[in-house]
């Protein structure tokens, strides 16, 4: 049986160390949970993009503290190998480090082994006082989508050597306080292969090019299950939006045709009760 991963293992993981590729991908649910890890993923994210993509919200600036636990809980259900973090959402850790703290211990309570949190040198403080409580934090800087409004859109970022040379300093400074990696999430490739040289945890990237540590991608894009249009980094390896669509349309059509359920598939009363019933029927 593979060992249970962990956020010092994943620490270790720098690709220049000769490890392969660290391969993060979302979950929401327990199904789900399951899936991926069976198919090996290293690390299960439990987004605050559950917002979008399971809750039909419009953006990950909906979603609070009390749906994260839920999903991370019904995640945390299913016994991943892999490593199970949590997104920290957003106003969960903008108040204050014991705010924080608080809403971050909700969330391992619930299950996650580890928390993300959006922002650089701006979140310390908040860093921090989560590393000091035993919790290891993973960062994400570059497009946060948090950030949706302050950014104007979700842009790619750091498209400046000024704005790359700020990014690198954020990476720097949330290693420094203690994060154990980093997503790096719509940035120039040259810019995240620059980052990922100078940090030594992993870089975990998205829409940031091949030259991070390990790469992550949205669960309902991977399998097909979001609407098109999608942004150019997301590759979909299936499509089961069109299988799903089509199972129930068969099965509706099975309903509506009476071919199901069929013979087999129903529970025969025994020749006693066939009696008793016919019996029944005829006193009335
Ligand atoms: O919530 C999410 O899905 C994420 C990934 C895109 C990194 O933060």
């Amino acid at each position: 049986m593979p060992e249970k991963t962990t956020a010092p293992a994943i620490a270790a993981r720098k690709r220049r160390t000769g490890s392969e590729p660290i391969v993060m991908i979302t979950a929401y649910d327990a199904p789900f949970a399951r899936i991926v890890d069976e198919a090996g993923v290293d690390v299960i994210l439990v987004g605050d993009s559950v917002a979008d993509n399971v809750l039909g919200m419009e953006s990950t600036l909906q979603v609070g503290v009390e749906e994260m636990r839920h999903h991370v809980a019904a995640v945390a259900r299913a016994r991943p190998r892999a490593l199970v973090v949590a997104d920290m959402p957003w106003m969960s850790y903008h108040l204050d480090p014991p705010d924080a703290l608080r809403n971050a211990a909700t969330l391992v309570r619930a299950g996650a082994e580890a928390v993300k949190l959006e922002g650089g040198r701006r979140r310390l403080g908040v860093v921090h006082a989560l590393v000091n409580a035993e919790i290891p934090v993973m960062g994400h800087l570059g497009l946060t989508p948090q950030s949706l409004h302050a950014m104007g859109g979700l842009r790619v970022q750091a498209r400046s050597a000024e704005a790359a040379h700020e990014l690198e300093l954020d990476a720097k400074a949330l290693v420094d306080a203690g994060g154990f990696a980093v997503v790096l999430e719509g940035v120039p490739d040259a810019v995240a292969a620059r980052v990922t040289a100078a940090v030594p945890v992993p870089t975990i990237g998205i829409g940031a090019g091949p030259g991070c540590d390990g790469q992550v991608l949205v669960l309902h894009d991977v399998l097909g299950l979001s609407r098109p249009p999608r942004p150019r980094f997301v590759r979909s390896f299936a499509d089961l939006d069109t299988i799903a669509r089509e199972a129930v349309a068969a099965y509706a059509a099975e309903v509506r045709s009476g071919g199901f359920p069929s013979d087999d598939e129903a529970y025969h009363a025994s020749p006693e009760l066939r009696d008793a019933l016919a019996a029944e029927d005829d006193d009335r």
